[in-house]
Parts: C-alpha cells; structure tokens; sequence
C-alpha cells in the first residue's frame, strides 16, 4: 500500500551507496537487534526516511516481516516500493509535519542516514517517539565528521534533553570509523578516520519509557532555530 501525503521535493539524495561503502543500515539494525525482546517476525517496525529501502533490505535478513516507511520523496518511495518489503508507505516531510501513525503504534522505528543539515531537522526526533510503543526502541544515526557537527550537537541536546524529561533511556551510543567514504574536501578535516578517506559516524539506540505515553512523547527543549 503506498499512501500519499502532502507532496515534498524532489529526491534529497540519490547516492551510490556501493561507491560510498555505505553500510549504515546493517549496522543500524545489528544495533536494534541486539536489544529488541520478541520474535522479530512479530515485531510492527517504522523505517523514517526510509529512502529507497535499504533498511528495509536488512530488517528482511533478520527476520523483520512487518514494515513500515515514510519519507519526504515520491522518487525515493517508488523505489522503496518496487523493493516489495514494506506494508505501508507514506509521504511525510518530517519537520513540516506529524508521522501518519497514531501514538505507540511501534515496537521500533529507525532512521538511517537522514539526520544532517538539510534533511531531518531534530525538531522531528520527539514524533519519531510519540509513535514508538512504551518500552519500544528507537535507533537514529548521524555522521560525526566536522562538518556535521554542530547539526550533531544540537541533535544531542535534542536527545539528551528528552532523556531528562523521563521520555526514554539511552541503551547505546556506538562510535563507527568508517561509517562511509567523503564525498567531498568539506567532509575532511579532524573528524575524519586516519587517511583512509572514511568519516565517522554513530549509532544511537534508545528505549521509550512507559511514563513518556502520558506526556504524548512531547517532553524536552527545543532544538535552535533552523536545526
Ligand atoms: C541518505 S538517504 C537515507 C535513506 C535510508 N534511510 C538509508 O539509510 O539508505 C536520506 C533520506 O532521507 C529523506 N529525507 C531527507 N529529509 C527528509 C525529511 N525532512 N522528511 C522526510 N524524509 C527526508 C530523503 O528523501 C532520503 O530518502
């Protein structure tokens, strides 16, 4: 089922993820897996940003039966759907509007490589948690090279302040050196891993706390302007 929503922009970023070495989705559902109690054909998942499907590739291999994805792209969604591993897609902008799911629906949602300026500004991240099941799992990921570091500072007071708020627990926090080659002079600098040309990158992997259900999962400061 493919489901329209409000129509965004074009694709934000069709990639040679080959070229790249771009294995963040296998990393990010190693990282879900080693923490998601229950059969994983059982488990009702969200893919966010879910571009052409990639995640969704991953959470097939693991034994994920019950998929869902959104993204801001029509372009990225007809590839995620000729892929035929997800239930249910939609159109969504995060950051200009809610996710089409009602509070608690998921036992995990997941976004993947979209965390960055000009993507998916962390004022989205509390929706990524009001459609998240208590007790259920979020995993997010962004790069840590210089150049997305003051998106990953803010991202970080996004969720640490949610953390002080009670909404969920932070289970992991893993540091990867070679997430994916730079694709450009701007991405190097000190961040980046030896001399090989990867940048960095990190895995982030949260539990939704029961207490947050109450709160819609709104709790927690807002980001700064723009982020
Ligand atoms: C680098 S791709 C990652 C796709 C996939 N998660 C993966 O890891 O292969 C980033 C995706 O985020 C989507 N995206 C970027 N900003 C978005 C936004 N504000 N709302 C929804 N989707 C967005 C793009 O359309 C694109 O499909």
């Amino acid at each position: 089922m493919l489901e329209h929503g409000v129509v965004a922009g074009s694709a934000f970023c069709p990639q040679d993820v080959a070229a790249l070495q771009y294995r963040a989705p296998r990393l990010a559902v190693d990282c879900l897996t080693q923490a998601l109690l229950g059969p994983h054909h059982a488990a009702l998942i969200l893919d966010v940003a879910c571009g052409t499907g990639l995640v969704a590739a991953e959470l097939q291999a693991q034994g994920f039966r019950q998929l869902h994805g959104v993204d801001g792209s029509p372009g990225m969604l007809d590839q995620a759907q000729a892929r035929g591993l997800y239930q249910c897609l939609s159109l969504c902008t995060l950051g200009q509007e809610p996710l089409p799911s009602a509070e608690g629906t998921f036992d995990a949602v997941l976004m993947v490589g979209a965390l960055s300026d000009g993507q998916v500004p962390c004022s989205a991240i509390p929706e990524l948690l009001r459609v998240t099941k208590p007790g259920g799992l979020v995993c997010l990921t962004t790069r840590t090279n210089p150049s997305n570091l003051r998106y990953k500072e803010a991202l970080e007071a996004t969720l640490d302040g949610l953390e002080q708020a009670g909404a969920w627990k932070r289970l992991e926090a893993r540091t990867v050196d070679r997430w994916e080659l730079a694709t450009s002079e701007l991405e190097v600098g000190p961040g980046t891993s030896d001399s090989d040309g990867f940048i960095s990158g990190i895995i982030y992997l949260y539990r939704k706390q029961a207490a947050a259900q109450a709160e819609g999962g709104r709790p927690g400061p807002q980001p700064p302007a723009g982020l």
